[in-house]
Order: structure tokens, then sequence, then C-alpha cells
């Protein structure tokens, strides 16, 4: 049994892993972390019933982290502390907030010198073939015009998402740096750049399309998450992955998926 802590247990994603932990043979839920519903069952917080793991204060990790595998779906911030605190346990780790910081990145870059940790900005499995695909044709279409319009609910804090950002990292790494240009305002002519749009409305899982503009053509890829779901069984199937890997490191969705070897 592998043996799992959540942290962001109250949340939309962390419900949901608590859930998908739950119903997983394989796996074991051991803790439940977060700021909100505190010394509530996790299982019955995810609607699951009772499972006799109460949330605890993420404030007591420090103290009381104990499993094989740490799961995070916080805030930006307290991902950084809940990563240093599992990498001096020696708790493999896989990570799925978004809105890193580049100060965030290196601090996670160091403390990740000491674990293994699964960390992607989306799970879904969909999503990291959107990214291959959108990889291929940025060889071909290149000198097209590339725009990036992406999703999401109202309730969601990072703007522009972290898997639109990856998408502008994929795009750059083909056709070379661009600037990225976040929104148009005003006169503003378009130059050497990716454009990148934020829609934020109602309950949207998460959208992303990127568009290649050329002349008399264009193409568009799209990726539509309309369940969590999507992101959730990614999540178990890099939790179940880490735990085989040893060497520390930061690794992503492409090793989880057989795309790289770790
Ligand atoms: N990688 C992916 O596939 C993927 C998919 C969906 C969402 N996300 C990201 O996951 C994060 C969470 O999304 P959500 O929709 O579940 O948000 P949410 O606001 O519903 O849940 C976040 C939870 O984390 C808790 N929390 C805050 N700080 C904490 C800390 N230090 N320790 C423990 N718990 C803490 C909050 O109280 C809250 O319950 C966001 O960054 C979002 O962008 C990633």
């Amino acid at each position: 049994m592998i043996r799992v802590a959540v942290a962001g247990a109250a949340g939309r994603m962390g419900r949901l892993i608590v859930k998908n932990v739950v119903e997983d043979e394989e796996l074991e839920l051991a803790q439940a972390f977060d700021l909100r519903e505190v010394g509530r069952d996790a299982g019955e917080v995810a609607g699951v019933g009772k499972v006799g793991v109460p949330i605890t204060h993420a404030d007591e990790m420090e103290e009381k982290l104990n499993a094989d595998v740490l799961v995070d779906f916080t805030v930006a911030e307290g991902a950084v502390k809940n990563i240093r605190i599992a990498s001096e346990r020696g708790v493999k780790l896989v990570v799925g907030t978004t809105g890193f910081t580049e100060e965030h990145w290196s601090k996670i870059r160091e403390f990740c010198k000491r674990v293994p940790a699964v960390i992607s900005p989306n799970f879904s499995v969909g999503v990291n073939v959107f990214w291959k695909l959108v990889e291929f044709a940025s060889k071909f279409l290149g000198d097209y015009d590339v725009e990036i319009v992406e999703i999401h609910h109202r309730f969601k804090k990072d703007a522009p998402s972290g898997t639109a950002l990856k998408t502008a990292e994929i795009v750059k790494g083909v056709v070379g740096d661009r600037k990225l240009v976040f929104g148009r305002e005003g006169v503003c002519p378009r130059g050497d750049e990716i454009g990148v749009f934020a829609v934020r409305g109602g309950d949207v899982v998460g959208e992303h399309t990127t568009f290649f503009i050329g002349f008399g053509e264009r193409m568009e890829l799209t990726h539509r998450a309309w369940s969590r779901q999507a992101f959730a069984s990614g999540a178990i199937k890099a939790v179940k992955w880490i735990s085989k890997i040893d060497k520390p490191g930061i690794y992503d969705m492409d090793h989880v998926l057989g795309f790289k070897s770790p």
C-alpha cells in the first residue's frame, strides 16, 4: 500500500484526490491537511463517508507529516512551504498547485534535490497529449502567429493559467524566444510575440486553445476539461509512478506517461 497525504484536502481538487485515494486499493489515505474544515473527517468532507482521517491544520505538517507521497493542490506560497517540509522528511511529492513565481521555483528546485517530485500545472492525460500536438504544430507552423486563449471558472486565483504558460514555453522551445503579451489594449501592432488571454466565468473547469494563424488559414488546437476527475486521474497515476522512483529531482507527466525516460 502506498501511504498518501493530501494537502488542500478541503479544496475542490483536494476533496477529489481524497475520494480517488480512498477508492483505490493500491493506496491508503494516511493524512489530510488544510487550513479549513480542521478536525472534520477528510472522507466526509470529500463526500465519501467517514474514513477515520481527520483534517489536520497545515501549521502542524512540520511535526506530523508521515507518508510515502504528499499530494499538494493548495496555493503557491503554501505549496512552497509544504514542499520544503516534505523534502526535509523524505516524503515524495506530487504537486498540482500553480502560480509559482521564479523566486518560488528557485526554492522548489533546491528542495527537490532531496526527494523525487512530479510537478505539473496540468495532470490531465489529454492536456499532456495536447502539449505534444502543440509542439508538433510549432515545428511546421512556427512562422504563423501563435495566440493562446484559456477559460476557467470565476474562482480561479492565478491568471493566466499554468497550463497556458507552459503551452507558451513549449511553442518558444520550438520557434525561439518570443515576447509574451498578456492581453492587448490601445495601439498595439502585432510584433514577434505570443498573445496569452485569460477568460474567467462561471464553473468552467478548464479550456485551452492554441491558434496558429497564417495568411488565408488558421489551425486551432483545443483541449476542454469538464470534470476535475481528468486532473485527479492523472495525479493518481503520478502518485503510483513516483512511489517507484528513488532518484531525487523534478519530474513531469512526460515521465509518468512514458513520453520521456526518467
Ligand atoms: N495541475 C493540475 O492538473 C491542476 C488542476 C486543477 C487545479 N490546479 C491548481 O491546484 C490549486 C488548487 O486548486 P483548487 O481549485 O482545488 O483550489 P481551492 O481553493 O478549491 O483549494 C485549495 C485548498 O488549499 C487549502 N490551503 C491553502 N493553503 C494551504 C496550505 N499551506 N496547506 C494546506 N492547505 C492549504 C485551502 O484552504 C483550500 O481548501 C490551484 O493552484 C489550481 O490552479 C491544478
